[in-house]
């Protein structure tokens, strides 16, 4: 794979925040041509890396009653050395359509020889596993892991640290392009290889997002999208007091950290999840509050946003969702203390005008998971792991 080179980093505190880098080739070939670092901009990062990265990523597809046959797609097109692991939400009565699920990737692992985890987000046993290791505020008051596609992600992403991975990726289930799914795995790994630091986080940022009204219309920029990012950058802004747009992927549902890192931040409920990552990320290691653990201080964290060449392609779930999704997001923006009074005006003229919000209200605070870092990881393991092989898609009950 060819990507652009990180030629702009900003710091903010020991983030190293990259510019967009966009994929220049989605191969590279076999022969090494071209110094692996720093010609014409452009660095190619070689397969045996990729491949290399991809055996220690697990990859975790958070699923909600979504087409069976767009799951299928995404499964397919995920790289034969990830661990997959499917956290699912979706329904069991009247039609058990996690039961199709399951049957689906045991299919898919049977053909192609590999391995895959799933677990479904009210297994009764996940609830006991998490409420030994804490996580109270994770589950609900029948002892279940509650509702939202973070709930699912914490569920996936523990369940990679289980399974002795050392990176965990998320991509939606929902996508109509197995290609993409990919890109977007080799996007994780190559962003890893670049990365100094053991703490490290790739966002995807989509090339197009395409919108089909009789023709297609290749659109760039969505409003939710470009709104989170303006607020993100506003909040930077009041920090450094260097006006800057270098945040670009503020909502990116595709991204994937180092687990050192995803042990570190806490999960906001729902789809606030990926705007609380960067709040979190900034609050701990920004350098204007107290700062979280010293070897992240030391070492740095490494933020890549990298733009796929494919275009993103998934279900249209309508612009009330949208609006859900924005007052979600920057609601956690609003309450970080780390946001400033200009940035809070913003967010409430934002969610006014786009009619997020009523006029003269503010942003509910969301619902924050603890990092697992807080919890006892020990304990999740120890209730979940006698479990782990009924969890495995080769499983046959
Ligand atoms: N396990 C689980 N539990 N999965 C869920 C749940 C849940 O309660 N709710 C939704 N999902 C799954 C969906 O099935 C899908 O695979 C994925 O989570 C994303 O949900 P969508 O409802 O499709 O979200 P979206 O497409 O509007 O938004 C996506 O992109 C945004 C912008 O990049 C999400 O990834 C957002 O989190 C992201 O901010
Ligand atoms: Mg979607």
């Amino acid at each position: 794979m060819y990507l652009e080179s990180p030629r702009y980093t900003e710091r903010f505190g020991s983030v190293r925040i990259n510019d967009i880098q966009k994929v220049v080739a989605l191969d590279s070939g076999l022969k090494s041509e071209i110094p692996p670092h720093g010609a014409m901009g452009v660095v190619k990062i070689c397969e045996d890396t990729i491949k290399d990265f991809e055996d220690k990523m697990a990859i975790v597809i958070p699923i909600k009653n979504e087409k069976l046959k767009l799951f299928e797609g995404v499964i397919s097109g995920i790289p034969h050395d990830c661990l997959i692991i499917v956290v699912s939400n979706s329904q069991k009565e009247p039609v058990d359509r996690f039961r199709m699920e399951k049957d689906t990737l045991n299919q898919m692992c049977r053909y192609t020889y590999r391995s895959a985890y799933i677990v479904h987000q009210k297994d009764a046993r996940v609830g006991e596993a998490m409420k030994q290791a804490g996580y109270t505020e994770l589950v609900d008051e029948n002892s279940l892991v509650r509702n939202g596609k973070a709930e699912g992600m914490v569920i996936g992403l523990l369940m990679a640290k289980l399974a002795g991975k050392e990176y965990v990726g998320f991509v939606d289930a929902d996508n109509y392009s197995p290609g993409s799914i990919l890109e977007y795995v080799r996007i994780f790994a190559a962003g890893f290889s670049m990365a100094k630091s053991p703490y490290s986080m790739v966002r995807i940022l989509w090339h197009y997002k395409p919108k089909f009204s009789g023709g297609m219309y290749f659109r760039k920029w969505g409003r939710v999208s470009e709104t989170t990012n303006k607020c993100f950058n506003s909040l930077i802004s009041s920090r450094t007091g260097f006006e800057t747009n270098i945040i670009k992927t503020g909502n990116a549902g595709e991204h994937a950290m180092s687990l050192k890192l995803a042990e570190l931040l806490p999960y906001a409920s729902g789809y606030a999840v990926e705007p609380q990552e960067l709040v979190s990320i900034f609050e701990q290691f920004g350098g204007s509050l107290p700062s979280g653990p010293a070897d992240v201080v030391r070492y740095g964290l490494d933020l890549f946003q990298i733009e796929t060449r494919n275009p993103h392609l998934h279900e249209d779930k309508g612009t009330e969702h949208l609006g859900g999704m924005l007052l979600a997001g920057l609601s956690t923006i609003y309450h970080s203390p780390l946001c400033d009074e200009e940035t809070k005006q913003l967010i409430i003229s934002q969610l006014t005008i786009q009619k997020a919000m009523k006029p003269k209200q503010e942003p509910p605070k969301p619902h924050i998971n603890r990092p697992p870092c807080k919890v006892h990881i020990g304990e999740f393991v120890k209730h979940m792991e006698p479990h782990l092989e009924t969890c495995s898609a080769l499983y046959e009950d």
